[in-house]
């Protein structure tokens, strides 16, 4: 006791034991639950790993009809939320609205706050899981002036996110079995990654018993940063400015490694993998079969691998271990779908958000003492006050 290890950025220190996300950062190995992610994102749909991240296992089709349905019947958001959407200007970022709607929520779900049993969490998850992308797809229609839809309860759950976002009045919404596979694979690959900073940001509120749309807030708003989520909307803009400035990706591999200029590699480095980010190599593979599919020829797609190429053969890049990361190429793909680059981390949110739920429901059920840090204090000793006028 009395003796504090400082580890800035928590390079070095666990915060919990956890059986949910397993990560291997020097072998590039990625597991939810124990299945590997790989699997999943062949094999499984959004919703099932859902499922699997917050309870601990697959549902059969009955559990998974049961939670289906159980979100549909929990996805409406009173009518006042609406007045809060159109309060926001068109061209406010659609993380900040995101946060401050999911933030909201506790507002009009006071039941949700305080979660004393496993049906509490239940129904508080379900609610959450129905209303987010509610929110999320209006923030959208808020910035396109589109009346707020609550979309098709007879689809899928990925597939009424698009219909949310993107049907228009009067006229019907075909859904593309390509986007839909792309997203609801994208949707996997984001769906947990362990303590990065928005979940220990949702773990840590949470652990202050703050209810878990509070909680989830807050993860929003960790996410919304360029070193975290916010990246897949940095890349696409670093890789249209390398486009519109001539191509030279050479010029800002130098940018990059010159410590003077503030520019990194977007999309590039990770805190725990030293090695491939195994979902940088589904989603690489996926942008090259998603936009042929689609017809769509995308420049900055030869850029960004002229980028990687080089910077896997760069000293600077190979001695630090930096490979591309998830944020990397997702960005591509999300603009191949249609989706606006101010929504990118949203859809990065919607797809996180089973990972935030399943994280705080451990922490709750395992009864984890509040998040609390230490410090060592370098500041002032004791000082004799001075009157104002003396000052
Ligand atoms: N470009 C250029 N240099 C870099 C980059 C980069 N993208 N990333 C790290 N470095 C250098 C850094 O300057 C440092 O060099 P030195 O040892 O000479 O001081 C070294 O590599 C180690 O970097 P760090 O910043 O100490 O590492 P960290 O673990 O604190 O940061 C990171 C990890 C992801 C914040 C960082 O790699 C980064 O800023 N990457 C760009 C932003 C990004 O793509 N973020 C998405 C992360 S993955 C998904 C997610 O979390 O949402």
């Amino acid at each position: 006791a009395g003796i504090i290890t400082l580890d800035p950025g928590y390079k070095n220190t666990g915060s919990c034991e956890s059986a949910i996300t397993y990560l291997d950062g020097e072998k590039g190995i990625l597991r939810y639950r124990g299945y590997a992610i790989e699997d999943l994102a062949e094999k499984a749909d959004f919703l099932e790993v859902a499922y699997l991240l917050i309870f601990g296992e697959l549902p059969n089709k009955t559990q998974l009809e049961k939670f289906h349905n159980d979100i549909k019947a929990n996805s409406e958001v009173d009518e006042d939320v609406k007045k809060i959407v159109d309060s926001f200007p068109r061209t406010a970022h659609p993380m900040g609205v995101l946060s401050s709607l999911t933030s909201a929520l506790t507002a009009f779900n006071p039941s949700c706050v305080d979660i004393n049993s496993e049906e509490d969490m239940y129904q508080a998850i379900v609610k959450i899981m129905g209303k987010f992308p509610v929110l999320a797809a209006w923030t959208l229609r808020r910035r396109n002036a589109k009346p707020y839809d609550y979309g098709n309860a007879s689809l899928g759950y990925v597939e009424n996110m698009l219909y949310m976002m993107f049907k228009k009045p009067n006229e019907e919404y075909k859904l593309n079995p390509v986007v839909v596979e792309a997203l609801d694979k994208l949707l996997i690959l984001h769906a947990d990654h362990e303590q990065n900073c928005s979940t220990s940001t949702v773990r840590i509120v949470g652990s202050s018993h703050a209810g878990l749309f509070a909680s989830l807030s807050a993860g929003v708003s960790a996410l919304w940063g360029p070193l975290h989520g916010g990246a897949n909307q940095a890349v696409i803009e670093m890789l249209e400015g390398i486009k519109e400035d001539g191509g030279d990706t050479a010029k800002y591999m130098e940018k990059a490694k010159d410590k003077e200029d503030p520019f990194r590699l977007m999309g590039f480095g990770h805190r725990v993998y030293k090695n491939f980010d195994p979902r940088a190599k589904i989603i690489k593979k996926s942008a090259d079969e998603v936009l042929g599919d689609l017809g769509v020829e995308d420049p900055v797609l030869s850029i960004a691998k002229g980028l990687e190429k080089q910077a896997l053969e760069d000293d600077y890049f190979v001695k630090r271990k930096l490979y591309p990361n998830v944020d990397f190429y997702s960005g591509i793909i999300y603009r191949a779908l249609g989706i606006p680059t101010e929504m990118f981390t949203v859809m990065f949110a919607l797809g996180r958000l089973p990972g935030w739920i399943a994280q705080w429901r451990e922490m709750r059920l395992k009864k984890e003492p509040i998040g609390r840090p230490r410090q060592v204090y370098v500041g002032e000793n004791l000082r004799p006050f001075v009157e104002v006028e003396k000052r």
